[in-house]
C-alpha cells in the first residue's frame, strides 16, 4: 500500500502536475450543493463596494466594454446590463485548469437562497459528485443572484447562458438577444464556443474539456483560502 503511494505521488511528480497548498478555512462554510451555469457580461452584484466585508475592502473589478479595460472606481458597479449602464465582467474571470483535477474559477452562490452578498469574494473548494467524482473547482463567489437557491453554485462559465439579463451580452458583444445557444444553458457544443468573442472561447470550452460536458454536476463544498490568482482577477480578497 506504501508503495503503491509512494509510487503514484513519484508519478504525479514526473508528470509535473502542480499541486497548489489548498487550506479550508475552520467553521466556514460546508455542505453539499447543487450547480448551474451562466454568463450573463453584467457587472456582478460583488462589484458593489457598499456590500463589501473583505480583508482589503474591495469589490470585484469589472471591465469596460471591451471586456479587458478594468472599469474605473466611479463606474465600477455601473452594470451593463441597466440601461445606460457601462461596467461589464472583465473576461478574464473564467475557469482554468491547474492540473488534471482541478481547476480554479468564479461562481455567483447563495448560501441562504436568494440574493447574499454577505458571502461576496470568499473562495470556496466545490467537489464533483457522479461522473466527475475526483475533479474540484475551486471558486471565487463573485456574484449573487435573486433567482438562487440555498447552497446553489451559479458558475460563471462563458456561453452558459445569459439567465434572467438579456441586456449584458447583448450590448457588450452584440450576441443575440438571449445570448448564445438556449438563454438558460447556453451552447450545446463545445464547436459552438467558437460564436463568442475571442477572449471568451477558451472559457467557453473548459465545460466540454476539463468537466467534460456534464451539465450541472452536483458538488460537496468547503470554504477554503483564496489563491492569490483569483485575487490578482478581480482585486478582491477573503471575507474579514
Ligand atoms: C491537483 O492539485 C490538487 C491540489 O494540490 C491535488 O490535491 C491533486 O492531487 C492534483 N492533481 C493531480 C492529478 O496531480
Ligand atoms: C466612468 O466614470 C468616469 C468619471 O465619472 C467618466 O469620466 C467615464 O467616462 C466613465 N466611463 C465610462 C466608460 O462611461
Amino acid at each position: 500500500m506504501k508503495l503503491i503511494i509512494l509510487v503514484s505521488a513519484l508519478l504525479a511528480y514526473c508528470h509535473g502536475e502542480p499541486s497548489p497548498t489548498i487550506i479550508p478555512i475552520e467553521g466556514g462554510v460546508q455542505g453539499d450543493g447543487v450547480t448551474t451555469r451562466y454568463w450573463d457580461c453584467c457587472a456582478t452584484s460583488c462589484a458593489w463596494d457598499k456590500i463589501i466585508h473583505t480583508k482589503n475592502g474591495q469589490p470585484v473589478q469589472t471591465c469596460q466594454k471591451d471586456g479587458r479595460t478594468p472599469s474605473t472606481k466611479e463606474n465600477n458597479s455601473q452594470s451593463g446590463c441597466e440601461v445606460d449602464g457601462v461596467a461589464y465582467s472583465c473576461s478574464n474571470q473564467v475557469a482554468r485548469v491547474i492540473n488534471s483535477t482541478l481547476a480554479y474559477g468564479f461562481s455567483a452562490a447563495s448560501f441562504t437562497g436568494g440574493v447574499d452578498t454577505a458571502q461576496c469574494c470568499m473562495c470556496v473548494l466545490l467537489s464533483f459528485k457522479g461522473q466527475l467524482a475526483g475533479k474540484q473547482l475551486l471558486v471565487q463567489v463573485t456574484n449573487t443572484g435573486s433567482d438562487l437557491g440555498k447552497n446553489q453554485f451559479d458558475l460563471a462559465m462563458p456561453g452558459g447562458g445569459v439567465g434572467i439579463f438579456t441586456l449584458g451580452c447583448s450590448s457588450q458583444w452584440g450576441a443575440p438577444e438571449t445570448g448564445w445557444g438556449d438563454r438558460y444553458g447556453g451552447v450545446h457544443t463545445e464547436e459552438e464556443c467558437n460564436q463568442l468573442p475571442e477572449d471568451l472561447q477558451e472559457g467557453c470550452k473548459f465545460r466540454f474539456r476539463f468537466m467534460e460536458g456534464v451539465p450541472n454536476p452536483d458538488v460537496s463544498f468547503q470554504q477554503v483560502q483564496c489563491p492569490s490568482e483569483l485575487v490578482a482577477l478581480t482585486g478582491c480578497g477573503d471575507l474579514d
